[in-house]
């Protein structure tokens, strides 16, 4: 039986949503965009992932900057749980030299490509993949120094299990950390010089007020708790990049045609056709041909250690 840690905690600021726990995995992106059907959503879904690591890698440098500062260099083993295509993985095994890092994520198509990835960036030999089904059981890993799970523990049938696994599969004195979104991603002007002001609020709405069978912005402050962890530290990011990024506009896209689908039913006709204009790359309203994009967004991280 886990015993619950008495230590004090050191949790800053507030946060007002609470997590369900859900009777299956699911494979959604955190962009919002529904689950996965088959490969080819999983082929969106990796593109996507790919297009938010290039877009937004200050942000993913700040988390990997503010995770190392609470672990100290010597870092050897890690594993990124639900690892996608990779972007924390190689994140990860940049930052730490001297780190095995191992990729788990229940999608072998998401660790092929991460697995190309690696070895593209010359990160090969640090870095393994395991196919795993997180929900099915731990995949036999221990004595870790660092876990990593971004945009991932929302996605379990049980995240109150799992993280119990990982705490007794840290060292003493190791860490987790998660990340989560706080709220759903925007690229769009208010006024798009077209349709009505106001579409891409509208569009979050209306998705937000679809069933969805897990909690999309969740909170970990007390299952973190209840699985045995001290959380060090709790921190919002921006994941606006400093600087437009070449990207955007593809990241955009690649987001809004994945929306496109799930509010077919759920929004007003004018706004469907200003969306379907976006998303037309011979329109000069596409997004491909505009130039006042930009990204905004954040993101929650949780620090937490075994004791
Ligand atoms: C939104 S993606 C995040 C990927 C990556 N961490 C990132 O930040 O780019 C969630 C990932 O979790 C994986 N996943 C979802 N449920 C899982 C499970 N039960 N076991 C293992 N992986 C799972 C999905 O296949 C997907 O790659």
């Amino acid at each position: 039986m886990r015993k619950r840690q008495e230590s004090p905690r050191l949790v800053v600021m507030d946060h007002g949503h609470h997590q369900r726990d859900t009777p299956h995995a699911h494979h959604h992106d955190h962009a919002g965009e529904g689950h996965a059907h088959g490969e080819t959503d999983e082929a969106g879904l990796a593109e996507i992932l790919d297009l938010d690591g290039e877009v937004l890698h200050a942000y993913l440098d700040d988390v990997v900057g503010w995770v190392a500062g609470a672990t100290g260099p010597d870092v050897q083993r890690v594993v990124d749980l639900g690892a996608g295509t990779g972007t924390g993985t190689l994140a990860l095994a940049r930052r730490f030299p001297a780190a095995q890092v191992v990729a788990v994520d229940a999608s072998a198509t998401m660790l092929s490509r991460l697995s190309a990835a690696a070895t593209d960036a010359d990160l090969g030999d640090r870095v393994r993949t395991v196919c795993a089904d997180l929900d099915a059981g731990w995949p036999g890993l221990a004595d870790l120094d660092l876990a990593w799970a971004a945009l991932s523990l929302h996605h379990v049938a049980d995240p109150g299990r799992l993280l119990g696994q990982v705490h007794d599969a840290l060292r003493p004195g190791g860490l987790l950390a998660v990340t989560e979104m706080t709220s759903a991603s925007r690229f769009l002007p208010d006024d798009l010089g077209v349709g009505r002001p106001g579409l891409e609020l509208r569009c979050h709405a209306a998705l937000d007020a679809q069933p969805a069978p897990f909690d999309r912005y969740p909170d970990w402050d007390e299952a973190l708790e209840r699985a045995g962890f001290v959380t060090v530290e709790r921190r919002t990011f921006s994941v606006t990049p400093p600087q437009p990024e070449p990207a955007t506009a593809r990241y955009a896209r690649s987001y809004l045609s994945r929306l496109r689908p799930r509010l077919a039913d759920d929004l007003a006709a004018d706004d469907l056709a200003t969306l379907d204009l976006l998303l037309d790359d011979t329109s000069p309203h596409g997004l491909l041909r505009r130039g006042d994009l930009r990204v905004q967004g954040s993101r929650t991280g949780w620090l937490a250690r075994r004791v």
